[in-house]
């Protein structure tokens, strides 16, 4: 069973954007994708850089610093120099709250 934590109004994730949050110490970013909400880490695998501070283009965030390339609906790595994907995590809707698992692995 997950813990659940409110982390943002569905109204300010807004399409081409990623929105960040912080998921108890954890800082995750929220997208929109196809109309849904996703969350993933924020910060990129390689070195660190932030990545809701990157370029969304198709469903892809491109990482501001080097520029791996990350399918933002799961997280998984899609081009280096990053190596390793980003932990993504179940999102819940409640009204206009956005609720995120506090433990991570909803990969789609
Ligand atoms: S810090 Fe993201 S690709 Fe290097």
């Amino acid at each position: 069973m997950s813990d659940w934590q409110r982390v943002a109004s569905a109204a300010d994730v807004r399409d081409g954007e990623g929105l960040p949050v912080m998921l108890g110490d954890t800082p995750i970013a929220l997208y929109r994708v196809d109309g849904r909400i996703v969350a993933i880490d924020d910060v990129c695998t390689h070195e660190f850089a932030v990545l809701s501070q990157g370029f969304v283009t198709d469903g892809i965030i491109e990482c501001p610093l080097h520029a791996a390339q990350f399918e933002i609906a799961s997280g998984r790595c899609l081009s280096g120099p990053a190596t390793q994907d980003l932990r993504a995590y179940e999102v819940r809707l409640e009204g206009d709250d956005v609720y995120v698992a506090l433990t991570s692995g909803a990969r789609s």
